[in-house]
């Protein structure tokens, strides 16, 4: 044979094909999720999350520091509201000394250089654990835009640097602008989960906060998994009213959807690689089916691949570490 390309002369060596790689992950594409409870010196294992933990905010800041020091630049917080303090409205989600509230100004305290971006939704305050208020059982879309957007002040007050609504109802992203805006938070940006599925890979997620829904589910708010035009028009629409990244969520079962948004907009797009994606990995690994290492690496630059410069997972740490050779 004379052949005239050989495209394995490419793949010959790891030199060689380091060399030509594509895709590169950074720690710096990681975002790191964190779940955080009451309390001093407290980290408890999430069950469905093997290796993965609730902690109070000293453990917190301490994971913070120690991400810090791997190159990860931003964490994503997630409270546990106690039962006692959950009601229809979200009234503790504005509270200026919630768990929130306290967590921002402890993590923003002990790192100041992190991003820090908090989650925006009613549900872990919600005696429905539904992301929106309640009134015959329905998720009442416009009062709750309002609650969104005074929680995203609340969580710009408390210093973060970045809001993240979860909910998914329609208008938010244009009102928490306007009530950032209004409130003098100028530099609070906002990372809109543009393209959310309803999705049975939340589960364990929904396990970490006690957050799951009390009645029905979330498909009136949250996309049908079998559209991919509409995640577009999601994506447009939240860039237009003012996001400053559009997220994607699920990512591996959704690798189009984030192709097809980045190819879309002109603003950094993240995905968020779930709870129920890392759960997968984590039991097949556990059963000796897969090698989690390269399952895990194969998993996230796969999403960086399809289209997304930002990562929100669980695996953020170990995969800096393995990045930077630890
Ligand atoms: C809450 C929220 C959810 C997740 C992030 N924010 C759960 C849900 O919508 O039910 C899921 C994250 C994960 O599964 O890792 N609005």
């Amino acid at each position: 044979m004379h052949l005239i390309r050989r495209n394995r002369i490419l793949r010959v060596s790891p030199a060689m094909r380091q060399m030509v790689a594509e895709t590169t992950l950074r720690p710096a594409d990681l975002i790191a999720p964190l779940f955080i409870i009451e309390g001093k010196g407290e980290k408890e294992e999430i069950s469905s999350m093997p290796g993965y933990y609730r902690m109070s905010i000293d453990n917190t800041i301490a994971e913070v520091k120690a991400m810090w020091g791997m190159g990860i630049r931003s964490v994503l917080l997630f409270i546990k509201c106690a039962d006692e303090a959950k009601d229809n409205k979200g009234t503790e989600a504005l509270n200026p000394d919630g768990l929130m509230q306290r967590s921002i100004k402890a993590v923003k305290d002990a790192c100041p250089e992190m991003v820090v971006m908090t989650d925006v939704a009613l549900d872990p305050f919600s005696i429905y654990g539904h992301d929106g208020i309640v009134a015959d059982n329905e998720i009442v879309n416009d009062a709750t835009v309002e609650v969104l957007a005074q929680m995203s002040v609340s969580h710009a007050a408390a210093g973060a640097d970045m809001v993240a609504p979860s909910d998914m109802m329609d208008g938010r992203i244009l009102a928490i602008r306007e009530a950032l805006e209004q409130a003098g938070y100028a530099k609070t940006g906002i990372m809109a989960y543009s393209a959310k599925y309803a999705s049975c890979f939340y589960g364990p997620f929904r396990d970490a906060l006690d957050s799951a829904p009390g009645f029905g589910d979330k498909k009136t708010y949250q996309m049908d998994y079998a559209n991919r035009i509409e995640a577009v028009k999601e994506a447009v629409m939240d860039v237009e009213e003012g996001a400053d990244i559009v997220m994607v969520k699920p990512a591996m079962a959704y690798l189009d959807i984030i192709r097809e948004v980045r190819n879309s907009v002109d603003v950094p797009v993240s995905a968020y690689h779930v709870s129920g994606e890392y759960a997968m990995i984590k039991a097949a690994a556990k059963m000796g089916w897969l090698d989690e290492q390269k399952a895990m690496m194969e998993s996230l630059t796969s999403i960086k691949r399809a289209g997304a410069g930002l990562i929100a997972t669980y695996y953020a740490r170990e995969a800096a570490q393995l990045i930077n050779g630890q």
